[in-house]
């Protein structure tokens, strides 16, 4: 058996012609000038394992994750950013080894690498932001932002993705709504913008500083320097009916989608999780498969983040709404939800309820729809349509609790909350009763037949 390694960096130079002499499978069939080459050499197969020196500083965690995606493990001499890539997964090779030394640790490498995850983990990023405390490392240059490190609700916490079709059925209202009410149930709370087409959540808090959070702590993920301290420094405290909510703002510009790579949104996800305690996130409408047909299956995808988010999600609430257009786009949607997300408890929510659009007794419409076509789980709750006060909380940049604590919706909202905290099958929902001759009912059992 041959291992084929790929080197960069001059500091490479004399170990490489060490092991070129050596007997044995270590070989080697690149010497890169650059990056950009030894990229281009892991996608193409070339090498079994990447041996790096100068230029190691450069390697993200996507980066590194194309080349394990090439079949290749990644070594790196010491002295060369080594820490944070050995935190990533590298094996450190040291200054002074010798051919064989070397040798030995490719084989080594080669070998753990078959038994191991081709993706770039939670625990390796994280485990890098580790070892840049550790070693008194800036999380990401970004010292200047100050912030002493508090300790954080560890261990508690889960996801809650909201998601919903396309056509605006409420899924920020929904997600920042729900933040708040898991707060003023005393938990802590984090709020996540992970919508690539169409980030609201900034604007619907009427936070003025648009920092795109996320993409900044996707960054630092990305570097392996996403540490607890780095996360809260990205992470705006928004004060919301008197409690605060750790708030990841949405990318400031749609061209920036690539920023939130899925394995750097996983590590900020779990990072969310451990730091801030319950993670709620907006993960907008898109799970379309097509961007699979892609040829470059190593190219970022748009809606990487939002698959990211439902795989990981503990809870996906998805929402709805209510009407002929709102309801059937739900229903299709629903399979795919529960693809995305196999371990997620899945609440569905139908908002923007009334009777202009669903008929006299638009709950029962709704109803009669769901019991006739919408397999899967039942509709949980439903959410009034209420112009006046949800336009009047948007234009004061406010959740309901705020500006409407006693309407319908917030109730709905708080109702909410109780069960995407509620284990499974506390939350036993109301089963759809088959009712037959809803207006509504019969309108959408004739465009899903279509
Ligand atoms: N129950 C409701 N009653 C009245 N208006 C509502 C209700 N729910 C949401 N809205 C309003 O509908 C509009 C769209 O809501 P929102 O931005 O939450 O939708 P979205 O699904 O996130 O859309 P987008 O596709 O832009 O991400 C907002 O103006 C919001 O205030
Ligand atoms: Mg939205």
């Amino acid at each position: 058996m041959v291992l084929p390694v790929m080197a960069l960096g001059v500091s490479t130079w004399p170990l490489v012609d060490g092991i070129e002499r050596l007997p044995g499978p270590v070989t080697v069939v690149r010497r890169c000038l650059d990056l950009t080459e030894l990229l281009a050499a892991a996608r193409a197969g070339l090498g079994r394992a990447a041996l790096v020196a100068e230029g190691a500083e450069d390697l993200t965690a996507s980066l590194l994750e194309q080349i394990r995606l090439g079949g290749a493990a990644l070594l790196v001499l010491e002295g060369h950013d080594h820490r944070r890539l050995a935190g990533l997964g590298a094996v450190v090779v040291p200054e002074h080894a010798t051919p064989e030394d070397a040798a030995r640790l490719v084989e080594e490498a080669v070998a753990a690498a078959a038994g191991a995850p081709t993706t770039v983990g939670y625990a390796d990023v994280v485990a890098a932001g580790r070892a840049d405390a550790a070693a008194g490392a800036d999380p990401g240059g970004l010292e200047d932002l100050g912030g002493a490190e508090p300790s954080g609700p560890r261990g508690a916490g889960r996801i809650v993705a909201v998601w919903g079709p396309t056509g605006a059925p409420g899924r920020t209202t929904v997600a920042v709504n729900l933040a708040a009410e898991i707060a003023l149930l005393g938990q802590d709370t984090a709020l996540l913008d992970a919508d690539t087409y169409g980030p609201s959540v900034a604007a619907a808090l009427g936070m003025l500083d648009e920092a795109a959070g996320l993409a900044q702590a996707c960054r630092l993920a990305d570097q392996g320097r996403l540490d607890g301290a780095a996360l809260r420094r990205t992470a705006a405290d928004v004060a919301v009916a008197g409690r605060t909510v750790r708030v990841l703002t949405g990318l400031t510009r749609q061209d920036r989608w690539p920023e939130l790579r899925s394995s750097a949104v996983a590590a900020v996800l779990e990072r969310s999780v451990q730091e801030f305690g319950t993670t709620v996130v907006d993960c907008g409408f898109a799970l379309e498969a097509d961007e699979e047909l892609t040829v470059d299956t190593m190219a970022p995808r748009r809606h990487a983040a939002a698959l990211t988010v439902l795989e990981r999600a503990d809870v996906v609430v998805a929402v709805g709404a209510a009407d002929t257009i709102g309801v059937p786009r739900l229903v299709k949607g629903l399979p795919d939800v529960a693809a995305a997300a196999p371990g997620a408890r899945l609440v569905v929510v139908v908002n923007k309820l009334r009777r202009s659009a669903a008929g006299r007794s638009p709950e029962l419409g709704i109803r009669e729809a769901w019991a006739r076509f919408g397999a899967g789980p039942a509709v949980e709750l439903f959410v009034p349509w209420d112009p006046e006060t949800f336009d009047e909380a948007l234009l004061a940049g406010a959740v309901l609790a705020e500006t409407a604590a006693g309407s319908a919706g917030r109730a709905a909202f708080r109702t909410l909350a109780g069960r995407v905290l509620a284990d499974a099958g506390e939350a036993e929902a109301e089963g759809d009763p088959l009712v037959h001759g809803t207006r509504l009912g019969g309108r959408i059992g004739a465009w899903l037949r279509r």
